[in-house]
């Protein structure tokens, strides 16, 4: 006996576990069926289950409202047709539509529409009708192979087991009938040329065009790096751009700099390491990812691959004759980041300053990255959004390795607010050549001394997402260095981030 696996959509209170009750209290599971092994789902999903003669069913059934949107999401993995419920009083909601649209993600392109509560609707065939002609306007640019449409009523069981004899009009299958036979598989490829299609080999790729939903609270930032898992992968991957949001319900193309919880859109995604690329025609399953954040492990999205954008075998690393290491034999060193990371007015620039001197007057060959300063050239279109922090440390950790790899001592004094992107400028260097140091100085201070009067105007509102005041500074847990500067000279400071760093740096 073959299993279907479907997931319910739409609302909440449309009906939807109404209806699988009513299915289950006629065919209850099979004392003695084979215990199916359950999917994976990686948010809370109840399943349920309900037997006929032809087959067994495996139903997540999962809540409607906007909060539980991921769950719905994750149900779907795992299902090959999906149950898109619609009150017939309330037509076509956001919540139906975005739940669509995830199916169209998914890969899922069978769908049951049930019109449900027909009979607070009066049993009423145009509001049948026009709700199926709604959905038939909105569904046509997803694809879906299959959208069969059944007026029911949960509570009475109209057209859920028996044919409802409230609805003469309707001379379609009952819910029950439908789902016993739809062939959710397809008929076997006939053609040469979708024969090929399916046996090509995987295509190896690095740069993806994407569908992309964002299921976390905390906003998505591109550039930021996450965990992509994919067909039991993991790589390390970042959103290289959000080429558009999609407008859930009229499917319009918005611009946007950061996707909100529960928003979709196209994007570009950038991985560190080739994936493997399923033809077109073949199982969307196989293209199927989770976003997940490399420090908390959460799941912050799910989406699909959708083209290639760069093959990763268009693009090689030239291998150049003059490496790092020649590079900084000739200046006698071992090339480092020093990477300074604390509040503004925490001493950062000071020390930095200081340290460079030090190892200027030591014959040392080193440049000073700094902030402000980095803030008014090549990154002098960003702000101090969460987004644009992300990118302006992805830019500086960046051109960092650059002049590492040149074989100079670099050091870099952002306030780099976030732990994520600083592991992420760690992950740049070879082991023990980025060293984190943590200026640590108290807020209260960092105010008081306020030097660019920049905390006074944060207090007065007259400066928004200011680090410390309406912006998080995620202190490092696990500094290389951990510098107190409100306890010591900035002399000292430097003479106990000598010590630490001496004699690494010389040859
Ligand atoms: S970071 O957070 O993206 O690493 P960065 O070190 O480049 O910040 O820039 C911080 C400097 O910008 C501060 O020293 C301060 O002079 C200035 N600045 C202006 N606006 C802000 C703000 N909203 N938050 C923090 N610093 C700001």
């Amino acid at each position: 006996m073959d299993t279907l696996r479907f997931v319910t959509c739409g609302s909440a209170n449309n009906g939807k576990s109404a209806l699988i009750t009513s299915l289950q209290s006629t065919c209850p599971a099979l004392a003695n069926a084979p215990a199916l092994p359950e999917p994976a789902t990686r948010f809370e999903v109840s399943l349920r289950h309900f037997t006929t003669q032809q087959r067994s069913f495996v139903v997540a059934d999962t809540p409607g409202d906007a909060q539980h949107t991921r769950n719905m999401a994750s149900g779907a993995t795992s299902a090959s047709l999906a149950l898109v419920v619609v009150d017939a009083c309330e037509g076509l909601q956001s919540q139906g539509r975005l739940h669509s649209r995830i199916l169209a993600m998914m890969g899922i392109t069978h769908v049951v529409l049930a019109v449900n509560k027909m009979d607070l609707a009066g049993f009423d065939e145009a509001a049948f009708g026009a709700i199926v002609a709604e959905y038939g306007r909105f569904s046509s640019a997803l694809g879906f192979a299959s959208v069969q449409a059944i007026p029911t009523a949960a509570l009475g069981g109209d057209n859920v087991v028996r044919m409802s004899p409230h609805m003469p009009w309707y001379s379609g299958p009952t819910l029950l009938q439908y789902l016993s036979t739809v062939d959710t598989q397809g008929p076997p490829p006939e053609t040469d040329e979708v024969l090929r299609e399916l046996q090509a080999p995987a295509e190896m790729a690095d740069q993806f065009e994407a569908q992309l939903l964002w299921v976390h609270a905390h906003a998505l930032a591109p550039g930021r790096q996450y965990l992509l898992q994919m067909a039991g992968q993991e790589v390390g991957v970042s959103i290289t751009d959000i080429k558009y949001r999609e407008d859930v319900n009229r499917g319009a193309h918005l611009a946007a700099k950061v996707l909100e919880q529960n928003e979709m859109a196209v994007v570009s995604l950038s991985t560190n390491a080739p994936l493997p690329f399923a033809p077109k025609a073949s199982d969307t399953a196989l293209r199927r990812f989770a976003l997940v954040d490399t420090l908390t492990q959460e799941t912050v999205g799910m989406g699909s691959l959708q083209l290639v954008l760069r093959s990763a075998s268009n693009v090689y690393w030239q291998r150049l004759e003059l490496n790092k290491t020649a590079r900084a034999n000739l200046k006698l060193q071992t090339p480092r980041c020093i990477w300074f990371t604390g509040l503004s007015g925490s001493g950062k620039s000071t020390l930095a300053n200081l340290l460079e001197k030090r190892l200027y007057a030591e014959g040392r060959h080193t440049y000073l990255l700094d902030g402000d300063n980095v803030r008014q050239g090549l990154n002098r279109n960003l702000g101090f959004s969460e987004a644009d922090r992300v990118e302006n440390i992805r830019r500086v950790a960046e051109v960092a390795r650059l002049m590492v790899d040149a074989g100079l001592v670099v050091l870099v004094s952002f306030i780099s607010p976030f732990a994520a992107e600083r592991a992420m400028a760690r992950s740049l260097f070879a082991r023990g050549e980025f060293v984190e140091v943590f200026v640590d100085s108290p807020l209260a201070m960092c105010e008081r001394r306020d030097t660019k009067g920049l905390y006074a105007k944060a207090r007065k509102g007259e400066l928004k997402d200011f680090t410390g005041i309406d912006s998080p500074y995620e202190a490092p847990t696990h500094p290389d260095v951990h510098l107190r500067t409100a306890e010591f000279w900035p002399d000292e400071c430097v003479e106990q981030l000598l010590l630490s760093l001496e004699p690494a740096l010389c040859c």
